[in-house]
């Protein structure tokens, strides 16, 4: 499909908590048309349609897939999902933009990639960070040699709710669990910073009353020694901050580091050198909208922040991590 048009029309695919969020980010970016949504029940389509100013409700995601008027869809559904939706959608010549986790394991993000590639449609993971204007500077002062040689990432996603049984953030069916909720995000990150996959993955992590891990720990170790050592939780709060240590200095991005305001380098005497501060504008779902509609507009096939590569060996290294665990999905079966 040829984007000359002046505004690039969006599908949502699924009417949960962060498909409106998606909704309200689309408002705000001038080239975007909220152009339909899709629910399992018609009821709830015409709903989130009334709610944000959406002109087409699907009762099928199906039919959504099918609108020959849409250009992407944003998929937003549970990670369980996200093979079975993106193909279904690619498979109709669209570009997806799909929600983090890419998928339950490496084996279906594989099956996901080699689909964008077969049917040659946009593919990318929703993965905020690489997009946000602060992460971009904080890779220029890792880049221009800012730290010197970058030996050591430390990093923690960790939040604390009630969560139901039946919420999807705990259940096994759906893809529950720490690892593939927010430790998705420092491991991301630091497969951003590295720009290499990691030669020794470990991991621990605790398996609460549903199955699904409550919180962990990995450590990835890179080929020149170099050490990520990150921490993602549902049951426990932390400090959601991140350390990027070099040779000469190191860098100090302030919570939530996944979409940062802030970040202080310093050099290796611990004293201040730079601060950079940046606000988020709007919800920050909007800069990885803004680069999808870029990357179209350009005719690429993936993103150059945010590579396909990038979110399969994610999943590489999420399966690693969760071997030793004994946690296995229903998905992982298939
Ligand atoms: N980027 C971020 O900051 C961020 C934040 C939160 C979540 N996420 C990601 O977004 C995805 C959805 O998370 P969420 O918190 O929005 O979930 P949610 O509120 O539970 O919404 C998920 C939606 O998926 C659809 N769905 C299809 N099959 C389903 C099933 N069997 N069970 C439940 N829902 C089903 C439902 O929409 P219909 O009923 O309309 O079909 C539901 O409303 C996850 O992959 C998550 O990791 C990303």
């Amino acid at each position: 499909m040829e984007h000359t048009k002046d505004k690039i029309k969006w599908g949502i695919l699924s009417t949960g908590h962060i498909s409106n969020k998606f909704a309200e980010a689309l408002k705000i970016l001038p080239d975007a048309e909220l152009y339909a949504v899709a629910s399992r029940s018609r009821e709830k389509a015409e709903i989130f349609a009334r709610r944000h100013g959406v002109r087409h409700a699907y009762g099928s995601y199906q039919a959504l897939a099918d609108d020959p008027e849409v250009e992407v869809i944003y998929i937003g559904t549970p990670h369980a999902f996200h093979l079975e939706n993106a193909v279904m959608c690619m498979r109709a010549g669209k570009a997806v933009l799909c929600e983090k986790a890419l998928t339950i394991n490496a084996h279906e993000a594989e099956e996901m990639i080699r689909v964008a590639r077969e049917e040659n449609v946009f593919l990318m993971e929703a993965m905020i960070p690489p997009h946000v204007p602060l992460v971009k500077k904080i890779l220029q002062w890792v880049h221009n040699g800012r730290i010197g040689e970058l030996r050591m990432i430390r990093a923690a996603r960790c939040i604390r709710r009630d969560f139901s049984p039946e919420a999807r953030q705990l259940k096994l069916e759906l893809g529950g669990g720490s690892l593939l909720d927010v430790g998705v995000y420092p491991i991301s990150f630091a497969s951003m910073i590295f720009e290499k996959p990691p030669e020794g993955v470990s991991g621990l992590g605790y398996i609460g009353q549903y199955g699904s891990d409550e919180q962990g720990a990995a450590l990835l170790k890179y080929p020149n020694g170099a050490i990520a050592d990150l921490v993602f939780a549902l049951r426990t709060e932390t400090v959601n901050d991140a350390y990027l240590y070099g040779t000469k200095g190191f860098i100090h991005i302030d919570e939530i580091f996944a979409v940062p305001e802030r970040a202080t380098l310093f050099d290796q005497n611990k004293q201040i050198v730079e601060v950079l501060e940046e606000p988020i504008i709007g919800n920050a779902l909007n800069y990885e909208a803004e680069e999808v509609m870029r990357c179209l507009r350009e005719g690429l096939k993936e993103s150059p922040s945010m590579p396909l590569e990038r979110s399969l060996e994610v999943m590489r290294i999420m399966d690693r991590i969760r071997e030793p665990w004994k946690l296995r999905y229903p998905n992982d079966e298939r």
